[in-house]
């Protein structure tokens, strides 16, 4: 566990009313989530492991390096959009190899499943390039989203209501480089 005046330090001075998650603890989860994937996904078939960027960069490079089989990775960058400020609510893909997913087994990687929405927005379109299966690994789950259209399979830590960030997360784009999950002092 960090020292105050470390945090405040990796912080760029602004307090972090508590860390959620250590260093430790998210290592020792990391460590059981992919040993729980390669275990539930049926030996010898291929394994995509597909992070969603930004927020899951960090949790993907640890979690890919504890399925100890081989699997490939990608990563898809999504963007909603629509006119103005106001969202369309569609969800425009940046980034996605096509030819990727056929057949294969994928893993959707998230840092955090909040309301769902992206989520919600991106399944169907994976579920259309023809996937053997398709199953979502979050390192946090708010358990808020309704109507899901798909649940996580594998997930790391139920996260509390509150803005967190670290490991992946941001606060206006700052803050991702944190090795835990901290909740910001509003
Ligand atoms: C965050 C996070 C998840 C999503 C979860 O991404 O990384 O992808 O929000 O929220 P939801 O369940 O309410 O849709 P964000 O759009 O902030 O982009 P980032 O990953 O680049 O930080």
């Amino acid at each position: 566990m960090p020292t105050t005046a470390e945090t405040l330090a990796r912080t760029g001075g602004q307090p972090i009313s508590r860390i959620l998650f250590s260093e430790e603890q998210i290592a020792a989860r990391v460590a059981e989530l992919g040993e729980q994937i390669a275990r539930d996904i049926p030996e010898g078939e291929d394994i995509l492991v597909l992070g969603l960027l930004k927020g899951s960069f960090i949790f993907l490079s640890d979690l890919v390096r504890q399925i100890k089989r081989p699997i490939e990775v990608d990563f898809l960058i999504a963007s909603s959009y629509g006119t103005g400020t106001e969202s369309s609510g569609e969800v425009k893909l940046l980034y996605a190899r096509q030819a990727s997913i056929e057949g294969k087994h994928v893993v959707l990687v998230e840092d955090i499943v909040d309301s769902g929405t992206t989520l919600n927005r991106l399944i169907p379109i994976l579920q259309q390039r023809g996937p053997r299966s398709l199953e979502i690994c979050a390192l946090l789950h708010k358990h808020i989203a309704q109507n899901v259209v798909k649940e996580a399979r594998w997930v790391g830590f139920d996260c509390p209501q509150e803005f967190v960030i670290g490991y992946g997360l941001d606060h206006s784009e700052k803050y991702r480089n944190l090795p835990f999950v901290g909740v910001i002092q509003p």
